[in-house]
């Protein structure tokens, strides 16, 4: 049997996406180990989740630049050996050089259905947008913003009478099942990109993976 796939995740908030993961692992479903957590945020309650040495967070005010700051955090990431890097509510842009280091095998989630609604306030341009669906997305990451190709996607309705809470709220609530649905198609060796296609079982997804109610993805 293989070794447990290694998986460092960046985070700068409450890192309930990564509690899923951990649940995940926790109860089989995700033959893997956190192998560090890693913040811009010292007081990010993600970092609680985990044990005092799995944890890394240094504010990037301590450092001259962005590049020296993405620096350290590549090397701390590193240093972890991790097969799969994932950014969950990891709210620092990551300098091309980070990118590059970790192609392949960067993701994100982000809750919009992307390419809808790049980068921050999703939830509250849906709603102004007036959207019918929502939803977030799982992505390989590249330099610009939310921009990667994006491997599944979960989506919900916009109700009559929503707010930016609301709606945030129910995306939450499929983003955990999106996560780990994704996390376990990468770490089982099934999800690659190529020239910005994702491939599945070496076949080309001309659309994002959809996650159904049960939590399970497909074409
Ligand atoms: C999630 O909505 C994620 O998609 C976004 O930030 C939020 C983080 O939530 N980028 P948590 O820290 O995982 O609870």
């Amino acid at each position: 049997m293989s070794a447990p796939a290694r998986i460092a995740v960046l985070a700068s908030g409450r890192g309930s996406n990564l509690q899923c993961l951990l649940d995940g692992i926790a109860t089989g479903q995700l033959d893997a180990r956190i192998a560090g957590v890693f913040s811009d945020k010292p007081a990010a309650a993600a970092l609680d989740k985990v044990a005092p040495e799995l944890r890394w967070a240094r504010p990037p005010r301590d450092f001259a630049n962005r590049e020296a700051f993405d620096t350290a955090l590549g090397d701390a990431v590193a240093a972890c050996a991790p097969d799969w890097i994932v950014c969950a509510g990891y709210m620092r842009i990551l300098g091309a050089g980070f990118v590059q280091r970790f192609a392949g095998r960067l993701v994100n989630i982000h809750p919009s259905l992307l390419p809808l609604h790049k980068g921050l306030h999703t939830h509250a341009r849906a709603l102004e947008a007036g959207d019918a669906e929502h939803g977030a997305s799982v992505h390989f990451v590249v330099p610009e913003l939310d921009a990667g190709t994006v491997i599944a996607q979960a989506r919900v309705p916009v109700l009559a009478g929503d707010s930016s809470d609301t709606l945030a709220a129910r995306v939450l609530a499929v983003e955990h099942p999106l996560l780990l649905a994704t996390v376990r198609l990468l770490i089982e060796g099934r999800v690659a990109e190529r020239d910005g296609t994702v491939l599945l079982d070496g076949q080309s997804l001309f659309n994002p993976l959809r996650l159904d109610s049960a939590g399970t993805l497909h074409r």
